[in-house]
């Protein structure tokens, strides 16, 4: 499973890239407004750093804007997805970015149907969101099991991108179920290596090592 980093935050992107854990980059207006940043200059930055995708959201709600707005993107950087809503005008815009040789994520999907309909229109990712599904009391993770199932049966080419990831475990079940891509906040990726049986043993070891006096170097 790939790791995308959900964040316009250069500093974490370069912190988790030393360690060979970033695949990609994915942000939103939101991401952007935390940022405090332009976002063309960001997103520049972003892509200097990072070779895989890089996701940059339109603002528009008009197809024909969209476009505009994902041209404009698309010349920062090879590596540009253009980020765009499960709307029906984001279909629009996704089939002609697409059909234009870029890379297309539709995000803000919330059920299995929307994700047929994306992979049709040509999207090169399609972003089912887990989080904000478990925060109205459903089970975002089945929508991710729902879409593998449907694109599996149908051979769609479009990559499954689990979004909205709000825990360690949402990572671990995404990678059961074969998402082909998660995007998750640092905090979350970071949050992947606790355990407290690790924190307990290796209290024990160092505990012992001292009694023993053991020196390595
Ligand atoms: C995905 O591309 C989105 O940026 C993101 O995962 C949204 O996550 P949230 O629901 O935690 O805001």
């Amino acid at each position: 499973m790939k790791f995308f980093v959900d964040t316009a935050d250069i500093d974490a992107i370069a912190e988790l890239n030393e360690l060979g854990m970033v695949d990609g980059v994915t942000t939103n207006p939101s991401l952007i407004m935390k940022s405090g940043r332009d976002i063309l200059e960001v997103i520049k930055e972003i892509c200097d750093m990072i070779s895989g995708p890089v996701s940059a959201e339109v603002v528009a709600l008009k197809a024909e804007d969209m476009i505009a707005e994902g041209r404009k993107l698309a010349e920062i950087a090879e590596n540009i997805t253009v980020k765009v809503p499960l709307t029906w005008d984001g279909l629009k815009a996704c089939k002609t970015l697409s059909d234009e040789g870029r890379m297309v994520n539709v995000t803000l999907c919330f059920s299995p149907n929307q994700a047929i309909l994306a992979a049709k229109a040509g999207a090169t990712f399609i972003s089912p969101f887990i989080g904000r599904l478990d925060d109205l009391n459903q089970d975002g993770l089945d929508l991710i099991a729902d879409i593998r199932q449907i694109y599996d049966n149908y051979g769609y080419e479009t990559q499954l991108l689990a979004a909205s990831i709000r825990t360690a475990n949402h990572m671990s079940e995404c990678a059961k179920i074969g998402a082909d891509v998660a995007t998750a906040p640092p905090g979350v990726i970071k949050a992947m290596a606790n355990h407290m049986l690790t924190d307990k043993g290796l209290d024990q070891f160092i505990k012992d090592a001292e009694k023993a006096g053991i020196k390595i170097v």
